[in-house]
Protein backbone atom coordinates (compact mmCIF):
# COMPACT_ATOMS: atom_id res chain seq x y z
CA UNK A 1 0.00 0.00 0.00
CA UNK A 2 1.62 3.22 -0.93
CA UNK A 3 1.60 6.30 1.12
CA UNK A 4 2.56 8.59 -2.20
CA UNK A 5 -1.20 10.85 -3.11
CA UNK A 6 -0.41 11.37 -6.58
CA UNK A 7 -4.39 13.45 -5.99
CA UNK A 8 -2.92 15.65 -3.25
CA UNK A 9 -1.72 18.68 -5.13
CA UNK A 10 -4.31 18.50 -7.20
CA UNK A 11 -7.19 19.41 -4.70
CA UNK A 12 -8.60 22.91 -4.17
CA UNK A 13 -9.69 22.80 -0.37
CA UNK A 14 -9.51 26.06 0.84
CA UNK A 15 -10.25 27.72 -2.21
CA UNK A 16 -12.92 29.74 -3.71
CA UNK A 17 -13.55 30.28 -6.92
CA UNK A 18 -15.35 32.51 -9.00
CA UNK A 19 -16.37 30.97 -12.71
CA UNK A 20 -18.18 33.24 -14.68
CA UNK A 21 -20.20 31.41 -17.27
CA UNK A 22 -20.33 28.39 -15.09
CA UNK A 23 -24.09 27.68 -15.59
CA UNK A 24 -24.06 25.27 -18.87
CA UNK A 25 -20.92 23.57 -21.19
CA UNK A 26 -17.68 24.37 -20.13
CA UNK A 27 -18.24 26.93 -17.74
CA UNK A 28 -20.49 23.88 -15.86
CA UNK A 29 -17.78 21.43 -16.24
CA UNK A 30 -15.23 23.92 -14.53
CA UNK A 31 -17.30 24.66 -11.78
CA UNK A 32 -18.07 21.01 -10.85
CA UNK A 33 -14.48 19.56 -10.93
CA UNK A 34 -13.44 22.50 -8.91
CA UNK A 35 -16.36 22.07 -6.67
CA UNK A 36 -15.36 18.11 -6.84
CA UNK A 37 -12.23 18.73 -5.90
CA UNK A 38 -13.18 20.72 -2.32
CA UNK A 39 -13.39 24.61 -3.32
CA UNK A 40 -16.21 26.97 -3.12
CA UNK A 41 -17.70 27.83 -5.85
CA UNK A 42 -19.88 30.71 -7.00
CA UNK A 43 -21.30 30.57 -10.89
CA UNK A 44 -21.83 34.04 -12.34
CA UNK A 45 -24.12 34.00 -15.00
CA UNK A 46 -25.92 36.22 -16.89
CA UNK A 47 -29.42 34.35 -16.32
CA UNK A 48 -29.12 34.14 -12.77
CA UNK A 49 -32.12 31.80 -12.19
CA UNK A 50 -29.57 29.50 -14.41
CA UNK A 51 -26.55 30.01 -12.19
CA UNK A 52 -28.69 28.94 -8.98
CA UNK A 53 -29.94 25.63 -10.47
CA UNK A 54 -27.01 24.50 -11.67
CA UNK A 55 -24.79 25.39 -8.90
CA UNK A 56 -27.72 23.59 -6.96
CA UNK A 57 -27.42 20.50 -8.63
CA UNK A 58 -23.26 20.38 -8.60
CA UNK A 59 -23.55 20.91 -4.62
CA UNK A 60 -25.73 17.77 -4.16
CA UNK A 61 -23.19 16.01 -6.89
CA UNK A 62 -20.00 17.25 -4.84
CA UNK A 63 -21.63 17.77 -1.50
CA UNK A 64 -19.52 20.81 -1.31
CA UNK A 65 -21.19 24.49 -1.36
CA UNK A 66 -21.79 26.36 -4.74
CA UNK A 67 -23.80 29.77 -5.43
CA UNK A 68 -24.88 31.31 -7.95
CA UNK A 69 -25.91 34.83 -8.99
CA UNK A 70 -26.86 36.83 -11.80
CA UNK A 71 -24.51 38.65 -13.11
CA UNK A 72 -23.70 40.12 -16.85
CA UNK A 73 -19.32 40.43 -16.69
CA UNK A 74 -19.72 43.59 -19.54
CA UNK A 75 -21.47 45.72 -16.32
CA UNK A 76 -19.29 47.37 -13.68
CA UNK A 77 -22.28 46.82 -10.83
CA UNK A 78 -23.03 43.63 -11.43
CA UNK A 79 -19.35 42.38 -11.33
CA UNK A 80 -19.26 44.35 -8.40
CA UNK A 81 -22.11 42.78 -6.65
CA UNK A 82 -20.91 39.52 -7.61
CA UNK A 83 -17.34 39.74 -6.31
CA UNK A 84 -18.75 41.31 -2.82
CA UNK A 85 -21.59 38.53 -2.29
CA UNK A 86 -18.80 36.02 -2.78
CA UNK A 87 -16.59 37.33 -0.32
CA UNK A 88 -19.90 37.64 2.31
CA UNK A 89 -20.84 33.98 1.69
CA UNK A 90 -17.10 32.11 1.78
CA UNK A 91 -14.71 35.25 2.93
CA UNK A 92 -12.42 35.20 0.06
CA UNK A 93 -11.57 34.89 -3.56
CA UNK A 94 -8.85 32.85 -4.48
CA UNK A 95 -9.51 31.44 -7.99
CA UNK A 96 -11.14 33.65 -10.88
CA UNK A 97 -12.32 31.46 -13.74
CA UNK A 98 -13.03 34.28 -16.91
CA UNK A 99 -14.98 31.90 -18.91
CA UNK A 100 -17.54 34.18 -20.54
CA UNK A 101 -17.02 34.32 -24.35
CA UNK A 102 -19.01 34.16 -27.93
CA UNK A 103 -18.45 34.79 -31.01
CA UNK A 104 -20.35 35.16 -34.24
CA UNK A 105 -19.60 33.83 -37.69
CA UNK A 106 -19.00 35.94 -40.93
CA UNK A 107 -18.98 35.50 -44.25
CA UNK A 108 -17.20 38.59 -45.08
CA UNK A 109 -14.78 39.89 -42.54
CA UNK A 110 -14.33 43.38 -43.74
CA UNK A 111 -18.41 43.25 -43.55
CA UNK A 112 -18.17 43.32 -39.93
CA UNK A 113 -19.26 46.72 -38.37
CA UNK A 114 -16.89 48.54 -36.07
CA UNK A 115 -19.59 48.40 -33.15
CA UNK A 116 -19.73 44.80 -33.79
CA UNK A 117 -15.70 44.80 -33.38
CA UNK A 118 -16.26 46.81 -30.20
CA UNK A 119 -18.95 44.50 -28.74
CA UNK A 120 -16.73 41.58 -29.09
CA UNK A 121 -13.58 42.88 -27.53
CA UNK A 122 -16.23 43.98 -24.43
CA UNK A 123 -17.08 40.49 -23.68
CA UNK A 124 -14.33 38.57 -24.94
CA UNK A 125 -11.40 40.56 -23.80
CA UNK A 126 -12.81 43.74 -21.17
CA UNK A 127 -14.70 41.72 -19.22
CA UNK A 128 -11.81 39.39 -17.98
CA UNK A 129 -9.93 42.78 -17.07
CA UNK A 130 -12.61 44.14 -15.24
CA UNK A 131 -13.00 40.62 -13.27
CA UNK A 132 -9.48 40.39 -12.25
CA UNK A 133 -9.97 44.23 -10.97
CA UNK A 134 -12.72 43.69 -8.63
CA UNK A 135 -10.94 40.44 -7.51
CA UNK A 136 -7.41 41.99 -6.93
CA UNK A 137 -7.80 42.97 -3.34
CA UNK A 138 -8.90 38.96 -2.09
CA UNK A 139 -6.47 37.10 -5.12
CA UNK A 140 -3.58 38.99 -3.11
CA UNK A 141 -4.55 38.14 0.18
CA UNK A 142 -5.19 34.15 -0.64
CA UNK A 143 -2.94 30.95 -1.23
CA UNK A 144 -2.59 29.79 -4.92
CA UNK A 145 -4.06 33.05 -6.22
CA UNK A 146 -5.08 32.41 -9.53
CA UNK A 147 -6.80 33.24 -12.93
CA UNK A 148 -7.43 30.82 -15.38
CA UNK A 149 -8.56 32.00 -19.25
CA UNK A 150 -10.87 30.69 -21.48
CA UNK A 151 -9.08 31.25 -24.50
CA UNK A 152 -9.29 29.93 -28.21
CA UNK A 153 -7.98 28.23 -30.64
CA UNK A 154 -8.85 31.16 -33.06
CA UNK A 155 -7.15 33.55 -30.70
CA UNK A 156 -3.59 32.05 -32.38
CA UNK A 157 -4.19 30.78 -35.55
CA UNK A 158 -6.25 32.66 -37.84
CA UNK A 159 -10.14 32.42 -38.53
CA UNK A 160 -11.49 35.69 -41.02
CA UNK A 161 -15.02 34.21 -40.59
CA UNK A 162 -15.15 34.61 -37.05
CA UNK A 163 -13.01 37.77 -37.04
CA UNK A 164 -13.83 39.75 -34.17
CA UNK A 165 -14.72 37.11 -32.14
CA UNK A 166 -11.07 36.21 -32.79
CA UNK A 167 -9.14 39.42 -32.60
CA UNK A 168 -10.70 39.45 -29.12
CA UNK A 169 -9.59 36.33 -28.17
CA UNK A 170 -6.32 36.88 -29.58
CA UNK A 171 -6.16 40.31 -26.84
CA UNK A 172 -7.42 38.72 -24.03
CA UNK A 173 -3.88 36.30 -24.66
CA UNK A 174 -1.88 39.20 -24.73
CA UNK A 175 -3.82 41.16 -21.68
CA UNK A 176 -3.21 37.65 -19.71
CA UNK A 177 0.76 37.74 -20.14
CA UNK A 178 0.82 41.25 -19.16
CA UNK A 179 -1.05 40.64 -16.23
CA UNK A 180 0.72 37.11 -15.53
CA UNK A 181 4.10 39.59 -15.34
CA UNK A 182 2.55 42.39 -13.31
CA UNK A 183 1.07 40.33 -10.88
CA UNK A 184 4.71 37.80 -10.95
CA UNK A 185 4.73 36.18 -7.43
CA UNK A 186 1.19 36.89 -6.39
CA UNK A 187 -1.07 35.51 -8.38
CA UNK A 188 -0.52 32.93 -11.33
CA UNK A 189 -2.48 33.38 -14.76
CA UNK A 190 -3.02 31.13 -17.46
CA UNK A 191 -5.52 31.16 -20.67
CA UNK A 192 -6.16 27.53 -22.36
CA UNK A 193 -6.88 27.62 -25.67
CA UNK A 194 -9.73 26.08 -26.42
CA UNK A 195 -10.54 24.04 -29.48
CA UNK A 196 -14.05 22.74 -30.88
CA UNK A 197 -15.75 21.39 -27.74
CA UNK A 198 -19.00 20.21 -28.53
CA UNK A 199 -21.85 21.70 -26.39
CA UNK A 200 -25.65 22.13 -26.64
CA UNK A 201 -25.20 24.95 -28.81
CA UNK A 202 -23.87 23.53 -31.36
CA UNK A 203 -26.73 21.13 -31.28
CA UNK A 204 -29.08 24.05 -31.16
CA UNK A 205 -27.24 24.95 -34.59
CA UNK A 206 -28.38 22.20 -36.31
CA UNK A 207 -24.85 20.38 -36.37
CA UNK A 208 -24.47 16.93 -34.76
CA UNK A 209 -21.20 15.51 -33.39
CA UNK A 210 -19.70 14.18 -36.60
CA UNK A 211 -20.64 16.92 -38.93
CA UNK A 212 -19.11 19.91 -36.34
CA UNK A 213 -15.63 17.42 -35.52
CA UNK A 214 -15.28 17.13 -39.62
CA UNK A 215 -16.11 20.84 -40.11
CA UNK A 216 -13.59 22.11 -37.53
CA UNK A 217 -11.32 19.65 -37.29
CA UNK A 218 -10.08 18.01 -40.17
CA UNK A 219 -6.54 17.80 -38.28
CA UNK A 220 -7.52 16.70 -35.16
CA UNK A 221 -4.66 14.04 -33.85
CA UNK A 222 -7.18 11.87 -31.27
CA UNK A 223 -9.93 11.23 -34.01
CA UNK A 224 -12.73 13.41 -31.98
CA UNK A 225 -14.13 16.97 -30.66
CA UNK A 226 -13.28 18.16 -27.37
CA UNK A 227 -15.81 17.44 -24.21
CA UNK A 228 -16.58 20.36 -21.55
CA UNK A 229 -14.43 17.67 -19.15
CA UNK A 230 -11.67 17.78 -21.54
CA UNK A 231 -11.51 21.27 -20.22
CA UNK A 232 -11.91 21.45 -17.26
CA UNK A 233 -9.50 18.61 -16.47
CA UNK A 234 -6.46 21.04 -17.68
CA UNK A 235 -7.90 24.04 -15.96
CA UNK A 236 -7.58 21.98 -12.63
CA UNK A 237 -4.52 21.12 -13.02
CA UNK A 238 -3.59 24.98 -13.82
CA UNK A 239 -5.54 26.48 -11.15
CA UNK A 240 -4.92 23.42 -8.48
CA UNK A 241 -1.70 23.59 -6.66
CA UNK A 242 -0.62 20.60 -8.68
CA UNK A 243 -0.48 23.92 -11.62
CA UNK A 244 1.93 26.08 -8.84
CA UNK A 245 4.90 26.70 -11.19
CA UNK A 246 2.68 27.34 -14.18
CA UNK A 247 2.05 30.83 -14.91
CA UNK A 248 1.96 33.22 -17.87
CA UNK A 249 1.04 30.76 -20.20
CA UNK A 250 -1.54 29.41 -23.08
CA UNK A 251 -2.15 26.04 -22.98
CA UNK A 252 -3.42 24.34 -26.35
CA UNK A 253 -6.44 21.80 -25.57
CA UNK A 254 -7.82 21.07 -28.58
CA UNK A 255 -7.01 17.25 -29.37
CA UNK A 256 -3.93 18.35 -31.08
CA UNK A 257 -6.04 20.21 -33.97
CA UNK A 258 -5.21 23.11 -35.50
CA UNK A 259 -8.03 25.13 -37.21
CA UNK A 260 -6.69 27.25 -40.40
CA UNK A 261 -9.63 27.80 -42.99
CA UNK A 262 -8.91 29.38 -46.04
CA UNK A 263 -12.25 31.16 -48.20
CA UNK A 264 -13.67 28.55 -50.35
CA UNK A 265 -13.04 29.03 -54.40
N1 LIG B 1 -17.29 25.36 -27.21
C1 LIG B 1 -16.24 25.54 -27.96
O1 LIG B 1 -16.01 24.82 -28.95
C2 LIG B 1 -15.22 26.60 -27.62
C3 LIG B 1 -14.07 26.69 -28.41
C4 LIG B 1 -13.13 27.66 -28.12
C5 LIG B 1 -13.32 28.52 -27.04
N2 LIG B 1 -14.47 28.43 -26.30
C6 LIG B 1 -14.64 29.38 -25.20
O2 LIG B 1 -14.97 28.69 -24.02
C7 LIG B 1 -15.85 29.48 -23.22
C8 LIG B 1 -17.11 28.70 -22.88
O3 LIG B 1 -17.67 28.21 -24.08
P1 LIG B 1 -19.03 27.39 -24.13
O4 LIG B 1 -19.06 26.71 -25.44
O5 LIG B 1 -19.21 26.61 -22.89
O6 LIG B 1 -20.04 28.64 -24.19
P2 LIG B 1 -21.59 28.78 -23.78
O7 LIG B 1 -22.15 29.86 -24.66
O8 LIG B 1 -22.28 27.46 -23.78
O9 LIG B 1 -21.49 29.26 -22.29
C9 LIG B 1 -21.16 30.56 -21.96
C10 LIG B 1 -21.96 30.97 -20.76
O10 LIG B 1 -21.68 32.34 -20.51
C11 LIG B 1 -22.89 33.03 -20.29
N3 LIG B 1 -22.71 34.43 -20.69
C12 LIG B 1 -22.67 34.94 -21.95
N4 LIG B 1 -22.51 36.26 -21.91
C13 LIG B 1 -22.44 36.59 -20.59
C14 LIG B 1 -22.29 37.81 -19.91
N5 LIG B 1 -22.20 38.99 -20.57
N6 LIG B 1 -22.24 37.79 -18.56
C15 LIG B 1 -22.36 36.62 -17.88
N7 LIG B 1 -22.53 35.43 -18.47
C16 LIG B 1 -22.58 35.43 -19.82
C17 LIG B 1 -23.91 32.32 -21.14
O11 LIG B 1 -25.21 32.59 -20.66
C18 LIG B 1 -23.47 30.87 -20.94
O12 LIG B 1 -24.04 30.32 -19.78
C19 LIG B 1 -16.10 30.77 -24.01
O13 LIG B 1 -15.19 31.76 -23.63
C20 LIG B 1 -15.80 30.35 -25.45
O14 LIG B 1 -15.43 31.44 -26.24
C21 LIG B 1 -15.43 27.50 -26.57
Amino acid sequence: MSNFDAFHDFRMNNHVAIVTGGAQNIGEAIARTFSGAGAKVMIAGRNGEKAQKTAAAIQAATGNEVLGISCDVTVEADIQRCVQETVKAFGGISTLVNNVGWGKAYDDPLAVSEEEMIQSYKLNTLSAMRMTAACRPYLLKAENATITNSGSLVGVLPAFDFIAYSAAKAALNHLMLGLAHYFAKQVRINTVLIGTVITENYAAAGLDEKAQYALAHPDNLTGRAGKPQDIANAFLWLASPAGSWISGQTLQVSGGGKRVRLKPE
